[in-house]
């Protein structure tokens, strides 16, 4: 098995010209996408169906209304009201004032409220169980659609890691792609530190002093450099990862906002959610 990692947002367009047919991508957006998905999961949704743009989860609500819509620009809840200062080509379409807006103007992403925003905390038993949820997020829906051609998408986070990795390990896929989602154009270290959690729970052994943290396995199971990165940074922060965590760009935008501050810690919990978050073949994410 080779473990390689993608650390930064900018290496996602490179995957659509990789032969992934052999891969198993382990998306991690910890702050916070795969956080949600796996905690609606948890907590009885169907299904979650992970989308680019706003005007996608338009369209796949207006066709299936009992869909909810759910998702976030800029960290907050998509409303019809919110306004932004934006690159509309990113946004682009008819459903929305956005697709005829010069670049950088103000502009509404959504001409209604969504149901819900990203936070873990909002996908409880009582708002989403039996729901299937169409889901836009800055980056972390993203790198899921990114994976498409995969063998197997798999949505990981630090509240279902260690049933990640069980499921990896059972399948023994030729490759695993740790994908770290990052945030908007720049790498997120919360990413890279679940990706090295992982690397370091696939090998089987907690680094100790004797053994390098550059280390790169050995046998049948190799490790690209990149991995090698994740999980030196792991290493270097396992023994306080919270605090590491915390100290991340993504944490520290999150803990400003009196809304949003608890969604950190509830993120940083481990292995509360043994499930396994995983794409179908219809794109859609269910618990295995
Ligand atoms: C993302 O998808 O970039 C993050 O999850 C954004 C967020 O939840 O604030």
């Amino acid at each position: 098995m080779k473990i390689d990692a993608i650390l930064s947002p900018a290496e996602l367009p490179a995957l659509a010209k990789r032969d992934l047919r052999s891969a198993a991508c382990v998306v991690f957006d910890v702050l916070r996408a795969t956080s949600t998905i796996v905690t609606a999961l948890h907590n009885g949704a169907k299904a979650i169906v992970p989308v680019s743009e706003i005007a996608e989860a338009l369209a796949i609500q207006k066709k299936r209304p009992d869909i909810l819509l759910g998702g976030e620009r800029d960290g907050v809840r998509i409303r019809a009201a919110h306004k932004w200062h934006g690159h509309p080509a990113r946004e682009s379409s008819a459903d929305t004032e956005v697709g005829n807006t010069q670049a950088g103007s103000l502009c509404h992403y959504s001409d209604v409220d969504f149901d819900l925003g990203n936070s873990p905390r909002e996908y409880t038993k009582e708002n989403v169980r039996g729901k299937t949820i169409v889901s836009t997020t800055t980056n972390g829906t993203r790198a899921l659609r990114a994976c498409a051609g995969a063998k197997t998408i798999l949505a990981a986070s630090f509240l279902n890691l260690t049933a990640t990795v069980e499921f990896i390990k059972k399948n023994q896929p030729a490759q695993v792609l740790l994908v770290c989602a990052g945030t908007r154009e720049n790498t997120a270290l919360e990413d890279v530190l679940a990706a090295g959690a992982m690397c370091e729970m696939l090998l089987n052994e907690p680094l100790t002093p004797a053994l390098s943290p550059l280390g790169r396995g050995e046998g049948d199971l190799q490790m690209s450099d990149s991995a090698v990165v994740a999980r030196a940074v792991y290493t270097q922060a396992k023994s306080d990862l919270a605090a590491a965590v915390r100290a991340s760009e993504n944490a520290r935008r999150l803990l400003a906002i009196p809304e949003l501050c608890d969604d950190v810690p509830f993120c940083l919990q481990r292995d509360v959610f043994p499930l396994v978050a995983k794409m179908e073949a219809d794109g859609t994410i269910r618990s295995r």
